[in-house]
């Protein structure tokens, strides 16, 4: 089902297309994250990756309870976006040798897969409360929390590493 498709003719049709379209890609990156962090080198990189997993897992569970709230099957459609995104981190990690080379370029894909969740996560949050389901909102918020935290974190990260290079 596309985004044009006579499939999605109301708001909450949209709403729900991207809802599946976020649990779609979280599933993806709950997927792609333990290779992340069996690729990255700084300790601090790793730790990151590894809390990142636990997030994803929560916000999936927070994703399930927002399809059962308002009360639609809960089931993901494929996204090429966030697909496009984890196939590159994939491939540009693959020719990295040099170690912190390597570690920026993970960062830059984690980077650019927090802020697809984050626009995401934004334009749903909307969406719920525009539909009049402050429920969902709340915790589609709570998720968009995480991710923006996450973003942070890794901006953090990659300045630290430009730091000690630096130095
Ligand atoms: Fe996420
Ligand atoms: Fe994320």
């Amino acid at each position: 089902m596309g985004w044009f498709s006579k499939d999605i003719a109301t708001m909450d049709d949209l709403f729900v297309h991207t809802l599946q379209d976020i649990y779609y890609a979280e599933n993806q990156i709950k997927k792609a994250l333990p290779d992340m962090v069996e690729k990255a080198t700084s300790p601090d990189l790793k730790r990151g990756f590894e809390t990142h997993l636990r997030e994803t897992e929560g916000q999936i569970t927070r994703l399930k309870e927002v399809f059962r709230l308002h009360g639609v099957e809960e089931k993901g459609v494929t996204c090429p976006a966030i697909d496009g995104i984890l196939e590159e981190a994939n491939d540009v990690a693959g020719e990295v040798e040099d170690k912190q080379v390597l570690d920026a370029a993970l960062i830059a894909a984690a980077q650019a897969a927090e802020h697809y969740e984050i626009t995401r996560y934004g334009t749903l949050v909307a969406w719920a409360k525009q539909l009049g389901r402050n429920d969902c909102a709340s915790l589609l918020k709570q998720n968009l929390d995480e991710e923006a935290a996450t973003d942070e974190k890794l901006t953090k990260l990659a300045l630290d590493g430009i730091n000690r290079k630096a130095a």
